[in-house]
């Protein structure tokens, strides 16, 4: 474990290099229904099982209090999980009916098992223990507490994925990985692995089962992947106390469905806020962003909200309005919401220090600001100049901060854009808060390299709150880029600065998939590119893949060419608008896998092992990935290619443009030339569409469409869920879940199942668009026969009035 920086305040003796030294011989001092307490040397150390599938253990250094609140963490209240302690000699067992926490006393090792197998089990020899900096008597070197390791061995033939947002490789096997919440140097490349935000959770995935680890510490944080040891794992932290939470699984669905009980899951957003977003760090007054919206409307592509980078504020102050480029922003967002257009802000930390700027007096006055060490102001530069920074930690701060977002939702501004989280300084060089800046707020003083990870989520909060208190009708659409485990409650995530590089193209496959595996399931890179310039083949093959992410924006520096879909003129923009307007159609298939991230933690852009643990190939299929469990897509990521390799892993997967259809596991090459990226759609999976929209809103979704690729294969089975898109109706149940079901046997059966719930569909007619078919012979519904079809070329279209009762429809075709 290596400090980042060491305490100006406390230098550290020359030589002292910090030598880990494991924990000894345990004793149990006490034992409840579910936990052990036990005490190793100075550390005292309680194991608990939380519910069937989940533990957590405590290290607490000598004298430190055993306290698990976390910024982390949603949920302490765990009902008592059903768990049987067996006291023996040398070991302690916790059993659950699901997985037994293993305690050997001497020394003290913890591990995991199932029926199964092992995993998260101490290594033999170092165990778990701290990393002092130098020797105990010197306690005044290390203000945070001893740094402290847990090493767990390594079982050959584990994977480890998830750690949040990194660059690289789905795979982090034989990595290291930090968690110091930075804003990286420009250009983000796979040597960087520390990022805007920090997970510090991993999923080890072997012979297709699956387990998690999450380190519940807002310090920095190393894990050592089996890069140091091929034999083991090491997780560090750099102080505080040492507590981590192992999920059993056994699938990926299983320990992401905890994991985000634990962490917490994402509220439902409003719809427009998941259709097509457009922004630049450029548009600088409101005529401009006008005619962005209104080319947007001439063009015929599809637009949902456009944004406004720092320019609208005045000097970059936070809070405010430039009044000469923007003198009247509600009437901005008048016209704009004509369009059928939303507004989202952008917002920064740091607030300019000036006497006349009543923002910054409030703070001061209230003493809200981070402080230096020795209790003046911290003070550093921003976009604004000199700033001073909220202390997020501090529960006062964060209502002050909520209540000075009536600037800019009395306007009419949609969605609020965090940014700058980190928080981001510029003197000397762009970098964080120095960590012995100090924290007053929440309850203690507390130095900064203690909550760091936690600042950027703390301001997300703060401006969720506020949204929620002024329009507690409404949801919020908050933007935040830096975060920590858990930020999904609060708002969705984008990953920085990218680069308009085909390379970058390639890395957001990955990163958003580990992304994905680590709670975060509404998540988006710039499409584009932000930095340096895109071409029209970069941005249109971006595109192709943007449409799936599951929060689509295309934003780009100021210094940069023009990226709307229109800049780079024909082909690129006919490709761009037709991939829009199919984002536009998929907006029900989306909106339901919003549902179930919202429901279950599972990610809406997902890897292929989170369906197909047991496939060790889909380990390293980095460039392509599920869409739910329906869409496998695999975007070209490389300039002047029509050709790529895909790999459809196990069933029956059709190509969407063409109707081909593959039984896999099956390595093919796909031709996949602009405009038809390669989209495979499970078969017999129906998929729900909405006819093309301009908008969220913009007409009843009429027809409802069932797209179902038929195949003599599996059934299939889909969902749909509906609401109104807006406010917490949903929340009290008026929301609306249809279920249906595909079989292909000697006819074709579609069955739709009364629909749940007490919500009123918007769509008038249902529409079953079966592609694959012969001319059917019959087409009934519940047993009479259908009035309205059509069929051409394999492909048969029935139209039935929408309703909610359960029904069947038979087409008696074979399968072309
Ligand atoms: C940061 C953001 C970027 C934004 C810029 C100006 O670099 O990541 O998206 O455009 O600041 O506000």
């Amino acid at each position: 474990m290596r400090r980042s920086t060491y305490f100006l305040q406390f230098p550290v003796p020359p030589g002292a290099v910090p030598a880990f030294e494991s924990l000894g011989a345990a004793q149990v001092v006490e034992q409840t229904a579910t936990a052990v307490r036990l005490q190793a040397g100075s550390a005292a150390v309680e194991i608990t099982a939380l519910a069937d599938d989940l533990f957590r253990v405590g290290m607490f250094g000598a004298g430190r209090p055993r306290e698990y609140r976390s910024e982390g963490v949603a949920r302490v209240d765990w009902a008592t999980a059903e768990a049987r302690i067996a006291v023996e000699a040398d070991e302690v067992r916790i059993e659950t009916p699901r997985a037994t926490a293993r305690v050997a006393l001497h020394p003290l090792r913890i591990g995991f098992r199932d029926s199964e197998r092992e995993f998260a089990t101490d290594d033999e020899k170092l165990g778990m223990g701290f990393a002092p900096l130098a020797p105990p008597a010197s306690r005044l070197v290390d203000p945070l507490g001893s740094p402290a390791i847990v090493y767990k061995r390594h079982e050959p033939g584990t994977h480890y994925f998830g750690c949040g947002e990194r660059t690289g490789s789905l795979d982090k096997t034989q990595s290291r990985q930090v968690f110091w919440n930075f804003d990286p140097p420009a250009q983000h490349t796979a040597a960087l692995n520390n990022m805007y935000t920090s997970v510090p959770f991993v999923l080890g995935l072997r012979d297709g089962r699956a387990w998690g680890m999450f380190v519940d510490s807002s310090y920095r944080l190393e894990f050592d992947l089996v890069n140091e040891d091929p034999s083991r794992c090491g997780f560090a932290i750099d102080g505080g106390p040492m507590i981590y939470y192992v999920f059993a699984g056994p699938t990926p669905r299983a320990v992401l469905e905890r994991y985000t009980e634990l962490t917490g899951r994402m509220p439902m957003p409003p719809r427009w806020a998941i259709g097509n977003h457009q922004s630049r760090w450029g548009y600088k007054t409101a005529d401009q962003l006008l005619e962005i919206a209104r080319t947007f409307r001439q063009r015929g592509i599809p637009l949902d909200a456009v944004y406004l980078d720092i320019d609208y504020m005045d000097g970059y102050r936070v809070f405010t309005w430039d009044a000469e480029r923007f003198p009247d922003p509600a009437d901005l967002v008048r016209q704009l919401g004509e369009l059928g257009v939303k507004l989202v802000t952008i917002i920064d930390p740091g607030v300019k220090v000036d006497e006349q700027y009543r923002p910054y007096c409030e703070g001061r006055d209230a003493d809200l600001f981070c402080k230096t060490f020795f209790g003046d102001e911290y003070r550093n530069v921003v976009w604004p100049g000199l700033c001073a920074f909220p202390d997020f930690t501090d529960p006062r701060t964060r209502t002050w901060w909520g209540e000075q977002l009536p600037a800019l939702l009395d306007t009419g501004v949609a969605g609020i854009w965090c940014d700058m989280n980190e928080p981001t300084v510029f003197v000397p060089t762009p970098q964080t808060l120095p960590e012995d800046v100090t924290h007053h707020g929440d309850p203690n003083a507390v130095l900064h390299a203690e909550v760091h990870n936690i600042y950027g989520q703390l301001m997300a909060r703060a401006t969720h709150e506020g949204f929620r208190t002024l329009r507690p009708e409404q949801r919020p659409m908050v933007i935040s880029r830096a975060g920590f485990a858990g930020l999904q409650r609060y708002a969705l995530h984008w990953t920085g600065d990218n680069t308009s590089w085909w390379e970058h193209l390639a890395m957001s496959m990955p990163q958003l998939q580990n992304l994905g595996l680590s709670g975060y399931a509404w998540v988006g890179v710039d499409i584009g590119g932000f930095t340096g310039d895109a071409t029209g083949e970069l941005l249109a093959r971006w595109t192709e893949f943007g449409i799936f992410q599951p929060f689509c924006r295309n934003h780009s520096a100021w210094n940069t060419r023009p990226q709307e879909p229109w800049a780079f003129g024909e082909p690129y923009e006919s490709h761009i608008r037709k991939m829009l307007l199919l984002r536009q159609r998929l907006m029900p298939f989306l909106y339901t896998l919003f549902d179930e991230a919202h429901r279950t933690g599972a990610p809406i852009l997902r890897p292929l092992l989170f369906e197909y643990p047991d496939d060790a190939t889909t380990f390293a299929t980095d460039d392509e990935f599920l869409v739910g469990r329906a869409l496998l897509v695999a975007p070209i990521a490389r300039p002047r290619v029509d050709y790529r390799h895909v790999y459809l892993p196990r069933g029956t997967w059709v190509h969407y443009w063409s109707g081909e259809r593959y039984q896999g596991p099956k390595h093919v090459l796909a031709h996949a030339p602009l405009g038809r990226p390669a989209i495979y759609v499970r078969a017999n999976t129906p998929v729900p569409l909405w006819p093309e929209m301009a908008y969220d809103g913009e007409r009843p979704p009429d027809p409802l469409t069932w797209l179902v690729f038929v195949a003599a294969a599996d059934d299939g089975s889909a969902e749909l869920y509906e609401d109104d898109g807006e406010g917490y109706a949903y929340e009290r149940g008026v929301s609306a879940r249809t279920r249906v079901h595909c079989s292909v046997s000697n006819d074709i059966e579609l069955r739709f199942e009364a629909v749940e719930g007490s919500f009123a569909s918007t769509s008038e007619t249902l529409e079953v668009d079966l592609r694959g078919l012969e001319r059917p012979t019959q087409v009934l519904i519940d047993d009479s026969a259908a009035q309205a079809w059509d069929y051409a070329d394999g492909r048969l279209t029935v139209r039935l009035p929408g309703g909610r009762a359960a029904r069947r429809l038979t087409v008696r075709a074979a399968v072309a």
